[in-house]
């Protein structure tokens, strides 16, 4: 083949922060790690070699992969991991998405270090379906913890209790102004007068879910998840683990400073952290001495409406060249709750709510790894790997108001349960947040697949009410949403992708909890809509 080629080498690197040096897993000694640039329709392979001393696989963020899961990453799921001195070619083929994603690494917490941006202009010949901007500029959201962030999981797993908060968020790796030792090291945007910059935003934070917006200039959204939005003008965004925002920055206020700032939305009762990351606005042309950068207007931090009010103004494009294919009759309809449990500890007592451990679940399964990947399981039919008896709940009974049947779901199963899906089935899934343990929004992610969103609420989900409420118009075409506090969040996709494709919360404490689950969509009748078969080199386990 003649793909084009990256060398990524994973290794570890010492970079300070916060006046403290440690070791950080890297690629190619870089943090946030380097960017892929690509056209739509390309397709090209990352030679990664892990130089580390962990096992590692790496993933690529809201890529279809038509056909092809083996390269898509998520350890257990579609490979075993890439062991300390070996290597895996990952074909990464762009088919369908326009705008920006990411890449991460997708077996342990060591993603928090190793992740890096992915650019995927529109197919050569044609332009964006915006105004050209000037320039274009990565923003990567991130976190920094003074400790290893293995030790930090490590040591939440095994006391039961909530993982401890980062130390900071960061703009580009910089925590930016408002942290100790930061200061000089912020990340600074030199704008010319006049000039319009496409801010390319992506959210790589662990656990935290952000408000972001640029003192005394609005932002223009144009785009989110790898596709293309109809522009809408705010003074802030909000992001969730996973999610990318693409926004236009005019550069129309007098010459000055001017932060960049973000900070968490929580409206829950877990850990929170309210300190805040920047990075500078900087007009070219004299600044005065001594001047300080003007600072942003932000939302509340537990301002759920601003947060649904922000993801309801996302909007699919829908042009000539950006159809839509949002589907109109569903032929499976699925629902399934999301919920913080807690499960009793092995023997002693352990840190989490009386004594129990922490956990998450989907429909009270909490999901627990197999020892080979699912994909090789599903490919040579080896048996005992997953269960297909993902349980569905017909009733459509919910307990977040925590009365009626709140005892029964307190206590999920742990299981490995997959939801079969057959070629071309057009499915709708509910997802349910619940309020066992806390109410919380979870930012639910599904690989191989963009879907659309065609609906939010509060309260528990009413099949026969809530359906009239949807937009079957111009429903935003996305791979990661949330699901609000004691709410719901409805999407639909045509299962055209044959394969098997993970889905769970990017909120990273909680899919270590085991708020996962797994697709297997089924082959079609023909050979272009079959599993294609593994590379050679695939990571023995
Ligand atoms: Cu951003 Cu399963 O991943
Ligand atoms: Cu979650």
């Amino acid at each position: 083949d003649s793909f084009r080629r990256y060398q990524f080498v994973v290794n570890e690197t010492p970079f300070t922060r916060l006046c403290e040096t440690k070791n950080i897993l890297t690629v190619n000694g870089l943090f946030p790690g380097p960017t892929i640039e690509v056209h739509k329709g390309e397709t090209i392979v990352v030679d990664v070699y892990n130089m580390g001393n962990y096992n590692i696989t790496l993933h690529w963020h809201g890529v279809k992969q038509p056909r092809f899961p083996w390269s898509d990453g998520p350890a257990y799921i579609t490979q075993c991991p890439i062991q300390p001195g070996s290597n895996f070619s990952q074909q990464i083929i762009f088919s369908v998405e326009e705008g920006t994603l990411w890449w991460h690494v997708h077996s342990d917490w060591s993603r928090a270090t190793v992740h890096g941006a992915i650019v995927v202009y529109p197919q050569y010949g044609t332009t964006y379906p915006f105004p050209q901007p000037d320039e274009e500029v990565l923003i990567t959201l991130g976190e920094w913890w003074k400790k290893d962030v293995m030790e930090v999981i490590t040591e939440a797993l095994t006391t039961g209790a909530d993982p401890n908060i980062s130390d900071a968020f960061t703009i580009n790796g910089q925590p930016g102004d408002l942290y100790p030792c930061s200061q000089p090291e912020t990340f600074q945007l030199t704008v010319v007068p006049g000039a319009t910059y496409l801010l390319r935003i992506v959210n790589a934070a662990m656990n935290d879910i952000f408000f972001l917006s640029v003192a005394n200039h609005s932002l223009t959204v144009v785009g989110t998840d790898g596709s293309c939005t109809k522009p809408f003008t705010t003074d802030y965004i909000t992001i969730s683990p996973g999610q990318t925002i693409d926004a236009l920055l005019l550069a129309d206020q007098p010459p000055g400073l001017y932060y960049i700032a973000a900070r968490a939305y929580a409206s829950g009762s877990n850990p929170f952290d309210n300190t805040t990351t920047t990075a500078v606005v900087q007009y070219y042309g004299p600044i005065y001495p001594f001047q300080q950068p003007s600072f942003p207007y932000l939302p509340d931090y537990n301002d759920t409406s601003a947060y649904i009010n922000f993801s309801k103004s996302l909007r699919s494009l829908t042009s000539e060249s950006y159809p839509i294919d949002v589907p109109l009759n569903v032929t499976t309809q699925l629902i399934s709750t999301v919920s913080i449990n807690t499960i009793p500890c092995p023997n002693t007592s352990c840190a989490g709510p009386n004594g129990t451990r922490l956990a998450a679940s989907m429909n009270n399964i909490s999901f627990v790894n197999p020892s080979i990947d699912i994909l090789q399981a599903y490919y040579n039919h080896i048996t005992g790997v997953f269960d297909d008896q993902f349980p569905h709940f017909p009733p459509y009974v919910f307990n977040f108001t925590a009365d009626y049947p709140q005892l029964i779901l307190e206590v999920p199963t742990r299981g490995r349960e997959v939801i079969v899906l057959d070629y071309e089935s057009t499915v709708e899934l509910v997802l349910q947040g619940t309020n066992l343990v806390t109410g919380l929004d979870h930012p639910m992610h599904l690989h191989g697949y963009s879907f659309y969103v065609v609906g939010y609420g509060f309260g528990n989900f009413d099949k026969d009410k809530d359906p009239l409420t949807y937009n079957l118009v111009d429903p935003p075409l996305q791979n990661t949403v949330i699901v609000p506090k004691n709410g719901w969040t409805a999407i639909r996709f045509i299962a055209n992708n044959p394969g098997v494709w993970f889905m769970h919360c990017h909120l990273e404490r909680h899919a270590s909890w085991g708020m996962e689950t797994v697709f297997i969509v089924k082959n079609g009748n023909d050979s272009n809509a079959t599993l294609l078969p593994p590379p050679p080199d695939m990571p023995p386990c």
